[in-house]
């Protein structure tokens, strides 16, 4: 059984499969409806969302599957106090494939450790996004027909933002060069960078602001503040005039360049650049569904992937707690804290299930 948590749980030739499928999909819907018929998909939502479940809940739709679920965690036994471990064992018994989102990271691995049906993360906290990561990967493929060598700056909340996290790692995995634009207190976390180093001998540039690469960038992917995920010295006021994509920078940006951003957008990126031909974010946001449909049919066994699976992560017990406030290890008492050893020369571990560096 195969759930997707973060984008290491497929490897790069199985993400192309998934692409391939996609296209399929889009292509053939005819082909596809009744693929899912019988089939019951839960969306577990914790935490606000608009496009990730309902384009979860289309695209089961549209393969004849059914969706049940929530969208409001205060209608939930949660708010009774139920942990994630007796939610996932009790949701896997009425559906056949589980999407969960939940503001503490780690959630979704805990919520697949439990089930036993898979499970697909729809954002763990500020943790990761590996679906909006999957969906960004395809937009890109789409419009620059690789990723390979392309110059990919992620611009905005890098810090806080679960997306950018997902996309700076297919990045590194793809061959392409990040540029990570935004103020020192909203850079990529230490443990992504981590990652992209050790993991990935990735050599991601950094910039404070986004006219000074614009001119150098094959994808200008935007996301906005993460407000709920601020810690409370942060002023998001002041915090928001950081950054601002419109259409004087774009006047400096390649003509074959493209924009995106996961949505919503706030006030990040301007109105005015919705009728850019580069504006390729609403075209992201449909792909969700074709890239969502591939995945779920995937990972029922309906269409075989070729297993290329990546060599399993050494993950180990380990007594050292983790140190992230926020990590599901620190909300719910029955979990063993776990090691996963990136680099052994030198030794880096990480908690796995948030990422976070354990020293
Ligand atoms: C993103 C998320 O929830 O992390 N939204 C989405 O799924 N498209 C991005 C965001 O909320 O900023």
């Amino acid at each position: 059984m195969r759930d997707f948590i973060t984008l290491d749980d497929l490897s790069n030739f199985e993400i192309e499969q998934i692409f391939r499928l996609a296209d399929q999909m889009k292509e053939q819907t005819a082909t596809w409806s009744g693929f899912c018929k019988g089939k019951i998909l839960a969306t577990l939502f914790f935490e606000p969302s608009t496009r990730t479940r309902l384009s979860f809940e289309s695209a089961i739709g549209r393969l004849d599957g059914r969706a049940l679920g929530f969208a409001d965690p205060a209608s939930s036994s949660i708010a009774k106090g139920e942990t994630i471990a007796d939610t996932a064992r009790m949701v896997a018994n009425y559906a056949d494939l589980i999407a969960i989102r939940h503001n503490w990271a780690g959630s979704a691995r805990v919520m697949a450790e439990y089930a036993q049906v898979p499970v697909i993360n729809c954002g763990d906290g500020g943790h990761s996004h590996p679906t909006q990561g999957l969906i960004d990967l395809y937009t890109i493929v789409k419009r620059q027909g690789t990723i390979q060598k392309k110059t990919i700056g992620i611009c905005g909340d890098l810090r806080y933002s679960r997306a950018s996290h997902s996309l700076a790692i297919g990045v590194a995995r793809f061959g392409g060069q990040l540029v990570h634009i935004a103020p020192s207190e909203f850079q990529m976390p230490e443990w992504v960078l981590t990652k992209l180093k050790y993991v990935y001998d990735a050599e991601p540039v950094e910039a404070g602001r986004i006219s000074e690469v614009i001119g150098d960038l094959d994808v200008i992917y935007v996301n906005r503040l993460q407000a709920e995920r601020l810690p409370p010295e942060i002023d998001p006021q002041s915090a928001q005039k950081a950054y601002q994509l419109n259409a004087t920078i774009m006047e400096e940006a390649k003509l074959s360049s493209m924009i995106m951003h996961p949505l919503p957008r706030v006030n990040e990126l301007a109105y005015e650049l919705d009728s850019d031909p580069r504006a390729a974010y609403f075209e992201q946001s449909a792909n969700g569904v074709p890239i969502r449909m591939a995945l779920m049919v995937s990972l029922l066994g309906l269409e075989h992937l070729v297993l290329t699976k990546p060599p399993e992560q050494e993950i180990m017990e380990d007594l050292q707690q983790c140190g992230n406030p926020n990590c599901i290890t620190s909300q719910e008492g029955y979990i063993l804290s776990k090691s996963e050893v990136i680099c052994s020369q030198p030794m880096v571990r990480v908690c796995a299930y948030c990422n976070e560096l354990k020293d």
